[in-house]
């Protein structure tokens, strides 16, 4: 028992903070890209609670796409690469997505920073109190909180407090080696969290945009989609984690 806390405690810690760029390849489209979500929806109109104040049909329908669709998914293979690191390292996943891939492929520790689409809550004054899964993709106006609030899905919209911030923030802080991965880096304040990685001597962005995103210089850039660029981070984490 004492070995097996020693071991743990002597691996290295692995963050990954990952967009929607991390489950492009299975299928789910990203918000920013030429054909991304925000081409198609506009965010006042789906994401925010003046939205659901408005329209509240169309915001379940909208999320219950996305659910359908992310349901449909499987993790792609840099989802299971991550997973695999587990062997290796102690790693924790900050995510930005509302999908459950990096859970699937098999990742322990997994904190959802705008929360995750297969839970709902309720859509009342004290909606932080409880999530429920959601049985199947649909969410419909009949689907009602024990408080008697209509559920909406566990999701931040804009304009709301993102409530896993500060965990968030200390789980980067403790990073020994920080990966990003398929993020514009454009949605505050979660971009801001790769600010708290100041004790990782290795630091990586992945991202076929990776060129262009604005980081500081010490993280080493990797032009390309998650899975490729994931078999090369993973080949130089190997080296300094044996
Ligand atoms: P974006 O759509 O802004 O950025 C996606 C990133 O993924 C871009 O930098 C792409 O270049 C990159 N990308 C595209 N294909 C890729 C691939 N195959 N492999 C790796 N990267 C790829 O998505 P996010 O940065 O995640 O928030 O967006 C942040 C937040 O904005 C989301 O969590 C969501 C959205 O509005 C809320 O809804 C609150």
């Amino acid at each position: 028992m004492i070995r097996l806390f020693l071991y743990h405690y002597s691996m290295k810690k692995v963050v990954v903070f990952s967009g929607a760029g991390m489950s492009a390849e299975s299928g789910i489209q990203t918000f920013r890209d030429s054909d991304g979500l925000w081409e198609q929806h506009r965010v006042e109109d789906v994401a925010t609670p003046e939205a659901w104040r408005t329209d509240p049909d169309l915001v379940t329908k909208f999320y219950n796409e996305r659910r359908k669709r992310i349901l449909e998914s499987v993790p792609n293979a840099a989802h299971r690469e991550i997973s695999e690191l587990e062997k290796l390292a102690d790693v924790h996943i900050v995510t930005q997505n509302i999908d459950d891939l990096h859970e699937r492929a098999g990742s322990s520790n997994v904190l959802h920073l705008h929360g995750n689409i297969r839970f709902a809550k309720s859509s009342g004054p004290n909606q932080e109190r409880e999530y429920f899964e959601i049985d199947g993709w649909e969410l419909t106006h009949n689907d009602l909180c024990p408080d008697g609030h209509r559920l909406r899905p566990h999701v931040v919209w804009f304009g709301e407090a993102v409530p896993a911030y500060e965990d968030a923030a200390e789980v980067l802080s403790k990073a020994d080696i920080l990966i990003v991965i398929g993020t514009s880096l454009q949605v505050h304040p979660a971009a801001g969290l790769i600010h708290y990685a100041s004790m990782a001597t290795h630091k990586y962005i992945i991202d076929p945009n990776a060129n262009n995103l604005s980081v500081s210089n010490d993280f080493i850039k990797i032009a390309g989609g998650a899975s490729e660029g994931i078999d090369q981070v993973m080949r130089e984490i190997q080296k300094i984690v044996s």
